[in-house]
């Protein structure tokens, strides 16, 4: 069953920093996870959740600073399995298949069980078929801006 939230908060660039999605985030990473969980955030901006992070943007403190797309075959081609994936990626984008590339290399980096949070325009997550939707949080942040859809996606264990 989903839970379905809402808040009302004002729009700032970093998304982790309003302060309901702040909390969504640390409620989903404070609960059912392992002592060293392993956090992927491919588009990690001013976020410190990541053990695994990058950003395209040379200016930004991340482990990698590489296109998503580069960064995700990478972990892939290891074989690495994510707790949490984040995926807050701009909103920008006009590069034709750009978000799906993104989503087909999340869905398999993503452990039995484990968990995508999702930000952004949609309340697809990472598609329908890849797990349950624990909860979709509706932040409103009012005057001109679009609301942020937060989605916390949990992967069937039968999903390969
Ligand atoms: C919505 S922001 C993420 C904000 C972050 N969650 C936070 O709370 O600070 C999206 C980030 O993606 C980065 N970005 C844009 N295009 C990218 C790409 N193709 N690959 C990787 N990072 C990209 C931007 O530099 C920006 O920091």
């Amino acid at each position: 069953m989903t839970l379905y939230n809402r808040a009302f908060a004002a729009s700032i660039k970093n998304t982790f920093s309003i302060e309901p999605i702040k909390d969504f985030v640390e409620h989903y990473l404070s609960t059912n996870l392992v002592k060293k969980p392993i956090i992927i955030d491919p588009f990690v901006g001013s976020s410190r959740y990541g053990t695994l992070t990058n950003d395209v943007d040379k200016n930004v403190d991340a482990m990698y600073n590489l296109d998503a797309e580069v960064f995700l075959d990478m972990l892939l081609e290891d074989d690495v399995k994510a707790d949490v994936v984040l995926y807050d990626p701009p909103s920008n984008v006009k590069q034709c298949g750009f978000y799906t590339g993104v989503k087909d290399r999340i869905r398999p980096l993503v452990k039995p069980d484990g968990l995508v949070l999702s930000f952004g325009g949609s309340s697809m997550g990472v598609g329908k078929k890849f797990g349950d939707y624990e909860e979709i949080l509706l932040v409103t942040h009012g005057g001109v801006f679009n609301d942020t859809i937060c989605v916390a996606q949990r992967k069937d264990s039968i999903y390969v």
